[in-house]
């Protein structure tokens, strides 16, 4: 494995992130990665030399499962191994109701989410702790005031943002500066070669602001693996079990047509390098020159892991990277 910073940071990340946001998810009735999936997959990173884990309070059913199998499977592991990041604004209602104040980024719902993330975790500190959205009835001088506390308290090291508007980020951004208080290092947009026009304006910030990215779903969520077969009335024909036949949404979140000539791009270029097309697609990514770039990956066995870890080794020309560009930006 190789290590890279994360961004403008002083922490060393592996190349790649693991997400964990399939563990003990629920989905048409069947629990996608259970507690000894889990495991071995934690496992299976490590073995890899990932030390980058990435969660979020919300993850697993009940809310929270998720951060619970990493915390357990943790004991028997040396913590300072590990870089984890976990999130927050989302209802955490366990299996009962959520209030009025167990959702969004006001101080009392950070508060009592960052305790119960590091309980669960069983870890004093997580190192990235990222806002999952953002909160339109919360000032944003008010979230950063309490993230800042949480810095300066140690039980937090960085702060991040995932999905929201460019404007709202360099709102975040602003906020930070001209009030004195911790601001985002590191950014979790969706962005893969197939989707990511829709975060232009978004990444241009992040390359300004010298932000770490670690794009989710850098595969599309399995899409650009190249599994997914089109059907003749345009559909999507997807393998048993696999994420597009448990997610009714799955077509039309990925598998645009834009999606379709991006992936036969991918599949060319990965014939020539003699890699798979889940390979190139992280390397792309990898490969992004404007702002440090650490895909998280959300292999579902072992195995997809090692075939997604091999992405570290493949070399792409710069006639090659373009050809990808061209593709995603429809020219
Ligand atoms: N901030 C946010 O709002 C947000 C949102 C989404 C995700 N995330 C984070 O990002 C992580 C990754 O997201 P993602 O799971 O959508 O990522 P992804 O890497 O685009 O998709 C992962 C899925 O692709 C399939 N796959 C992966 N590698 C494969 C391989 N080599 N061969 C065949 N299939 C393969 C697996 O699905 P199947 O085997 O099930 O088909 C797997 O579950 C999450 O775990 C979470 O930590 C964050």
């Amino acid at each position: 494995m190789e290590y890279t910073t994360l961004g403008n940071t002083g922490t060393k990340v592996s190349r790649l992130c693991y997400g964990t946001w399939r563990f003990a998810k629920e989905s048409g009735g069947t629990v996608e990665t259970d507690r000894e999936e889990a495991h071995e997959l934690l496992d299976a990173c490590h073995e890899h030399g990932i030390n980058f884990i990435d969660t979020a309070n919300a993850y697993g059913d009940p809310d929270g499962t998720a951060e619970e199998y990493i915390g357990e499977w943790l004991e028997n592991h040396d913590r300072e191994d590990f870089v984890i990041a976990s999130k927050v604004y989302f209802p955490f209602d366990g299996w009962g109701e959520a209030g009025p104040n167990d959702s969004g980024l006001g101080r009392k719902h950070i508060r009592a989410q960052i305790e119960g993330t590091l309980e669960r975790l069983g870890t004093d500190y997580i190192d990235l702790y990222y806002i999952h959205r953002w909160d339109d009835e919360t000032p944003i001088r008010e979230t950063m005031q309490v993230l800042t506390e949480l810095v300066r308290e140690g039980k937090v090291h960085y702060l991040g943002a995932s999905s929201m508007a460019a404007w709202k980020l360099t709102k975040a951004l602003w906020t930070s500066d001209v009030e004195g208080l911790e601001r985002f290092d590191v950014t979790q947009p969706m962005v893969n070669a197939a989707h990511y026009d829709e975060v232009g304006d978004y990444l241009d910030v992040c390359a300004d602001q010298d932000l770490a990215v670690c794009p989710y779903s850098p595969l599309a969520g399995g899409f650009l693996t190249g599994k997914y077969e089109r059907t003749d009335d345009g559909g999507v024909e997807a393998p048993d079990g696999s994420r597009g036949s448990l997610q009714e949404t799955f077509g039309d979140r990925y598998a645009t047509d834009r999606a379709w000539d991006v992936l036969e791009t991918i599949e060319a270029v990965g014939e020539e390098v003699d890699a798979s097309p889940a390979q190139v697609s992280l390397r792309w990514l990898m490969d992004q020159g404007r702002f440090s770039c650490i895909p998280i990956v959300g292999a579902r066995s072992p195995d997809q892991l090692e075939e997604n870890v091999g992405a570290v080794d493949v070399e792409l020309s710069d006639e090659q990277f373009e050809r990808i560009d061209a593709a995603r930006n429809g020219s």
